[in-house]
């Protein structure tokens, strides 16, 4: 029925294999309940995924605390309230004939969470304390348990995207002068310490995976040295791959090219740790170029909402239907072509 290249192979990521090199990345549908709970037409978007063969199904950015919620329809992990939701997300991705593996995408919105939480305070690189710090840390460590006691297969750290794990690793929103601020190792402590505790916690065996931006608008080489140097840390404290994004993450506008193929395939040239390259990906042959780069999967977001048979089309030779237009966004993830 599928293709025979290589997309349609196993994905070996130390801690876990996925059946295909697709993965759908993180997708916030903006369709939670005022208390942060997940709606019906949520789950019935994960139910519909999980009858393709996708490698990897990454769940909306999931909020770890309340005072990070970074818009007013995400979904929460702040408690154990939310553990029957998500747990019912985990169990239809398992049960779908696509034999997709699933991780539950966890963030914190920093400075994004301003005006969405509540009237908390708003944290940011600059002002948390240590204190601080370590309740945020202790917050992502809470949400992977439950993430795991949930039936997830892994989580996935959103350090992204500008929220709070990607603040910290930009140095224009952080201007710390203590161990978290200043060189690459510092920036990216936070997230690797997040990374040490949730393994030692949840089991080393449980899979983590980051999402990270591999480029700045301001001093763009320098950044890219330090996202390298991010990668080592991150492989030697046991990261299973990393999902690499960029500055401008989902521009609209049908894409004529991937966004950070350039990115990728200098990364995987000098990093022993898998990447999966996200952002503009369209068709099948774009996705073994990108394959036959080195990097270990690839993973689609708004392409997934319009055709969640997507791989399907992709193997007949298709172009994704996704013209990028972006308005599933302002559309509670509906599609509107
Ligand atoms: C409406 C919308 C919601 C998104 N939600 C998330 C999210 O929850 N977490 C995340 O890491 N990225 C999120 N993204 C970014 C996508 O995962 C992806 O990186 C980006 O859209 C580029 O991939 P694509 O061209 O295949 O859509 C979102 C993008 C859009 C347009």
């Amino acid at each position: 029925m599928y293709s025979t290249g290589k997309a349609f192979t196993k994905a070996k990521l130390k801690n876990i294999t996925l059946n295909t090199r697709f993965v759908r990345s993180a997708f916030e549908l903006f369709d939670s309940t005022p208390d942060a709970h997940v709606s019906d037409y949520e789950f019935t978007v994960y139910e519909e995924l999980a009858k393709h063969p996708i490698g990897l199904i990454i769940t909306a950015h999931t909020c770890v605390s309340p005072e990070g919620r970074s818009n007013d329809f995400q979904n929460a992990i702040w408690s154990d309230e939310y553990i029957p939701d998500q747990s019912r997300i985990a169990s239809l991705i398992k049960a779908g004939e696509g034999k997709c593996k699933s991780a539950l995408q966890i963030g914190h919105g920093g400075m994004k969470a301003e005006n969405h939480n509540g009237g908390r305070r708003v944290l940011t690189p600059d002002n948390m304390t240590k204190e601080d710090i370590h309740s945020v840390r202790e917050a992502f460590v809470s949400a992977a348990v439950r993430a795991k006691k949930c039936g997830f297969d892994s989580v996935e750290l959103h350090g992204a995207h500008m929220y709070l794990l990607s603040q910290f690793f930009y140095p224009q929103f952080n201007h710390r002068s203590d161990e978290y601020g200043g060189k690459a190792e510092n920036r990216i402590r936070i997230t690797t310490e997040i990374l040490t505790l949730i393994k030692e916690t949840v089991g080393d065996d449980f899979p983590v995976f980051l999402k990270l931006n591999g480029d700045n608008i301001e001093e763009p080489e320098r950044y890219f040295e330090d996202v390298i140097r991010a990668c080592e840390i991150l492989y030697d404290n046991g990261l299973e791959a990393l999902e690499l994004s960029g500055y401008h993450s989902s521009p609209r506008g049908d894409p004529k090219e991937p966004f950070f193929s350039e990115n990728a395939a200098r990364l995987v040239s000098v990093t022993n740790l898998p990447i999966i390259q996200v952002g503009g990906i369209r068709t099948l042959e774009q996705i073994e170029e990108i394959l036959s780069c080195g990097v270990s999967a690839v993973s689609m977001a708004r392409p997934f909402i319009s055709q969640p048979d997507l791989i399907e089309h992709l193997a007949k030779g298709e172009r994704a239907k996704c013209i990028s237009c972006g308005r599933c966004g302002g559309n509670r993830g509906r599609c509107i072509l």
